[in-house]
């Protein structure tokens, strides 16, 4: 095996011999800054895993291309709060999980803007990351399968503090530079289908979209496969990614089958046919398939003051605790294929992948990473729906 400092001098010489045929030994400086190169750039997100608790400060801390990244991966007691930048994110069951919000104290941004520099967002203080608002979620079902785990939903997006009508955008750990949206960010969960609900793992293949007031979150055990995680469709929204009831007004948790491959189809032909994303959608498009809700069973349906009682809410206002107790939940108790509900039909208004520059506005991170993001990964506009597609 070449040594870091064998191979960064190997990779000088080869460069340098593509110009030259008489190369010179590279000098002692060439080879420290090579070496130097070699081991700070980050690897692609996915190529880290970590125990709980093995996490390090920060996962990418590489002033490399857009890292490092803008927050932090260890999280506890001193760091959660309204300007945590806490990029380690942990969703266990239906009043236990958080999601990925503005990095900034108001709700000036759009998910597009702050993609690269998302933090948590948890329905209580434990993750030592932001708490969202009291009422802020107004329907939830959590979906546990063979394959993975999933929150779907309806969410008053000021409580992630983006703006209440962003179109939204797709988060996950790739990104055309592999570094992940957002940089360095972790997920863990004691309910991944290798799980036993007590232990925190990490998932490796997770997604979540969130835009026009819907949410959705899935995290994928480490044998997926295939890789239902896979971000593959991020100009679809939720309803065509992560199929479920999307009702508002309704909290429920529930054992599903697995969704069907995003993107495999039978078409009127009757034949099995794969779709495949185009670069942009038109503004009225019609794609060849309708999602179909899996079927679920054993719902246990809540109250959503049982699920975020405000005693486990780290900071609140009178007037949103109010809020959050007028959602009443229905009985439903199971989702069939027929629930493919108009609202969680979401979807493909493209209107560009464009990267833009939020401010910083937290005293949370040490890092001195800028919240600028620059994917040149897509968006995902979550909302709008072309009528044709319902
Ligand atoms: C709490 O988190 C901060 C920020 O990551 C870290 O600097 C500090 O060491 C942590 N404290 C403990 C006790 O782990
Ligand atoms: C979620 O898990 C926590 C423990 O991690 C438990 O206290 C809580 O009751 C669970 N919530 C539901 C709705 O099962
Ligand atoms: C969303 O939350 C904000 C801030 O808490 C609140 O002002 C607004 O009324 C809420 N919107 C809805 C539709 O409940
Ligand atoms: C974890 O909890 C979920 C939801 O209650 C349940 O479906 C699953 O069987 C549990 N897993 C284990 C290993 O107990």
């Amino acid at each position: 095996m070449l040594s870091i400092a064998a191979a960064a001098t190997l990779a000088l010489a080869s460069s340098a011999a593509a110009q030259s045929t008489i190369t010179a030994a590279p000098s002692p400086s060439q080879v420290a800054k090579a070496v130097k190169r070699a081991e700070s750039s980050p690897l692609p997100l996915t190529s880290y895993s970590y125990a709980w608790g093995e996490q390090p400060y920060q996962v990418n801390p590489y002033n490399v291309g857009r890292g490092p990244q803008s927050g932090y991966n260890i999280c506890n007691s001193t760091t959660s709060g309204p300007d945590a930048q806490c990029q380690t994110l942990v969703a266990n069951n239906a009043s236990d999980f958080c999601l990925w919000g503005s990095p900034t104290t108001d709700a000036t941004g759009t998910i597009g803007d702050i993609e690269a520099a998302v933090v948590a967002y948890c329905t209580n203080d434990k993750w030592g990351a932001r708490v969202l608002p009291p009422g802020a979620i107004t329907g939830l079902q959590v979906l546990h399968t063979s394959e993975y785990i999933q929150w779907t939903g309806h969410i008053n997006m000021t409580g992630l503090n983006l703006m209440a009508d962003d179109t939204g955008g797709e988060l996950d750990p790739h990104g055309a530079d592999q570094l992940g949206n957002p940089l360095g960010g972790l997920v863990f969960s004691t309910g991944l289908p290798s799980g036993d609900n007590s232990t925190l793992q990490q998932s490796i293949s997770w997604t979540n979209f969130v835009g026009s007031g819907l949410f959705c979150m899935k995290l994928c055990g480490p044998m997926s496969s295939p890789n239902y995680c896979e971000n593959k469709f991020d100009l679809l929204g939720c309803a065509y990614n992560m199929p479920a009831a999307y009702e508002d007004g309704v909290f429920n948790e529930c054992d599903s089958d697995l969704q069907s491959i995003v993107g495999t189809y039978v078409g009127t032909d009757g034949k099995t046919s794969t779709w495949s994303q185009p670069e942009s959608l038109p503004a009225t498009s019609t794609l060849p398939w309708t999602p179909v809700v899996p079927s679920s069973s054993n719902c246990r349906t809540y109250q959503s003051t049982d699920l975020f009682p405000a005693s486990l809410l780290g900071y609140q206002s009178t007037a949103a605790a109010a809020a959050s107790s007028t959602s009443a939940a229905s009985s439903a108790t199971s989702t069939g294929s027929a629930a493919s509900s108009r609202s969680g039909a979401s979807s493909a208004q493209v209107t560009g992948t464009g990267a833009a520059a939020a401010a910083q506005s937290s005293g949370g991170s040490t890092s001195g990473a800028s919240h600028v993001v620059a994917s040149g990964g897509a968006l995902a506009f979550v909302g709008a729906l072309v009528a044709a597609l319902v």
